[in-house]
């Protein structure tokens, strides 16, 4: 099991995050003896899969704050129809964003629209700071954390969605997929991810992403032909 720190995260808080990665064959004298190493930290965030063997010891000492479903885009033909782009919204692809009011515009709406998180439902965690953790990740998925950027503009040309997305291997992975909370729920979301689709399948990479087992966007997903493939379970291990 390997102990990393987590400095972007903890930017954001002023506390010392760190992370624990699960390696095969970890067990709970692994997991105890590497906690004991973990003094410096204020919480180490861990995640595992829901059936890894490591699941009974973690929650025995903190509660699940964060079920992720796994999604991969399935590759046979049952795929509902794309849907159509709604009136007045323009779709456009980019390797990346350099414009300051675009680059603005996803911080905010990233930091405005997503509010589901293992940050986010931790309590000890200020949400003011998770908003902004969250806006300076949508701000750098748009300026070259991603590989691809997919946005969706108004009729005046501003950004009310987008997708960051993330090339590695033969996989693309939806690393952020946020539409301004305005715009929700009017198909600006299943347009981005139409255009997604139809990006990783010009290139034959497998489309995936990951959501909270709640998040209404789940259905969205499983519409558009994505198919929940695994389960990973979030815990903070608080040390202080
Ligand atoms: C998820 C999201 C990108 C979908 O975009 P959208 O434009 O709202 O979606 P569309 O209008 O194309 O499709 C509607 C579907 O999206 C989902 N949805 C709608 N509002 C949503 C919301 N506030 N949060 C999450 N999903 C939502 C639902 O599945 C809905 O279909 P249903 O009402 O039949 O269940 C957008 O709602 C959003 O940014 N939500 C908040 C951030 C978030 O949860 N992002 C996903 C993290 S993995």
């Amino acid at each position: 099991m390997q102990l990393l720190p987590s400095p972007f995260d903890a930017q954001f808080y002023g506390l010392r995050i760190g992370r624990l990665v699960a390696t095969p064959g970890d067990d709970s004298a692994a997991l105890a003896a590497t906690i004991a190493t973990a003094a410096d930290y204020d919480v180490l965030f861990v995640r595992v899969r829901a059936d890894d063997p490591l699941h009974p010891a973690l929650a025995l000492r903190a509660p699940v704050i964060d079920t992720l479903i796994g999604c991969r885009l399935d590759a046979g033909p049952a795929r509902a129809p794309a849907p159509a782009i709604p009136a007045g919204i323009t779709i456009a692809e980019h390797p990346r964003l350099s414009d300051e009011a675009d680059l603005a515009a996803a911080a905010a709406i990233t930091a405005a629209g997503i509010h589901t998180s293992h940050l986010h439902a931790d309590p000890r965690l200020p949400i003011d700071q998770t908003r902004a953790l969250y806006g300076v990740w949508g701000r750098n998925d748009v300026a070259g954390r991603a590989d691809h950027v997919i946005v969706a503009r108004g009729v005046g040309g501003e950004l009310v969605g987008f997708v960051g997305v993330i090339v590695v291997g033969g996989s693309a992975l939806v690393d952020l997929i946020v539409v301004a909370p305005a715009w929700q729920g009017r198909g600006v979301g299943g347009a981005l991810l139409a255009a997604f689709i139809t990006w990783v399948d010009a290139r034959s990479l497998v489309g995936t992403l990951s959501t909270q087992r709640d998040n209404p966007s789940l259905r969205l997903y499983q519409r558009c032909g994505f198919v929940p493939i695994d389960t990973h379970v979030t815990f903070h291990l608080w040390l202080r």
